[in-house]
């Protein structure tokens, strides 16, 4: 969904690119502020009191319909992007990610995150993005939230690289460890369809709330989403919580305990996939 500010910059543009530009209207003067002798022509030229606008309704309508015309290229350009993507092999994908300039997160980044592990690897874990020592590093959760991470791998005898991958939902680290927003998460989107399609895990464990939102589509509450298997284009998903929430929030330690052995139990019962 496209917001109102920047519909109305993208048919600044356009009507610029048409040669429409610039369209002056006068702003509403407010009785005090108007002098006696005020002309027209002083109030046009004043850049205090002048602001730009389409003036005229034939303008209007071609502007937005040019906007249309420009929606639909970026959408015709996002599709094409993301089935590109989608044909990569392992080391062109990596390489993708590397140069990726797809969204905001690229200005601010150190380094790309891949992601880290075995490409044949049952278990898929997914994060939300790389913090500030995964940034400078380019490897997910290598900092405390990664220590803890690694001790419940350890906990249903796993170990990070065998048999495992880590990935994120963005590969580049939010400014701030802020949460990504839903257009950085969508444009990260192809790169880890294509990594869950290369990899065919048997079973997805998605750490937290961001995991849980962007592969499950659902708002709902990690309290609500786990004890169950969910799926992600037909391949089953548990639910538990992020690392570093369960830095913060002891009590919850006992419930992802319980979450990690539904899930050593779950995939005793899978099939690999064909
Ligand atoms: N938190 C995440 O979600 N991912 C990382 O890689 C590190 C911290």
């Amino acid at each position: 969904m496209i917001s109102n500010d920047r519909k109305r910059a993208r048919r600044g543009e356009i009507l610029k690119e048409l040669g429409l530009t610039p369209v002056w209207r006068v702003r509403e003067l407010t009785e005090d502020k108007r002098t006696e002798d005020e002309s027209v022509s002083s109030v046009l030229e004043s850049t205090e009191t002048v602001v730009p606008i389409v003036a005229h309704p034939e303008f209007e309508e071609q502007a937005e319909q040019a906007c249309m015309r420009s929606d639909d290229v970026t959408k015709d350009v996002t599709e094409k992007r993301r089935a590109t993507i989608l044909q990569m092999d392992w080391d062109q994908l990596k390489e993708s990610v590397e140069g990726c300039v797809a969204c905001r997160l690229c200005s601010s980044r150190t380094r790309t995150v891949f992601g880290v592990g075995d490409p044949d690897a049952d278990w898929l874990y997914v994060g939300e993005g790389p913090g500030a020592q995964e940034d400078a590093l380019g490897e997910p959760f290598v900092g405390q939230a990664g220590k803890l991470l690694d001790n419940m791998l350890a906990a249903i005898g796993l170990k990070r690289g065998r048999n495992v991958f880590i990935a994120n939902i963005v590969k580049c680290r939010p400014p701030g460890n802020r949460e990504p927003s839903d257009d950085e998460a969508q444009c990260c989107e192809p790169y880890l369809a294509r990594q869950i399609e290369l990899i065919k895990p048997r079973l997805i464990i998605a750490l937290g709330k961001t995991a849980a939102r962007n592969l499950l589509d659902t708002d709902a509450s990690i309290g609500s989403l786990r004890g169950r298997i969910h799926q992600h284009k037909g391949i089953p998903v548990i639910v538990t919580y992020h690392p570093a929430y369960l830095l913060r929030t002891l009590v919850a330690k006992a419930k992802t305990w319980e979450d990690l052995c539904f899930a050593q139990s779950t995939m005793l019962t899978l099939k690999a996939p064909e």
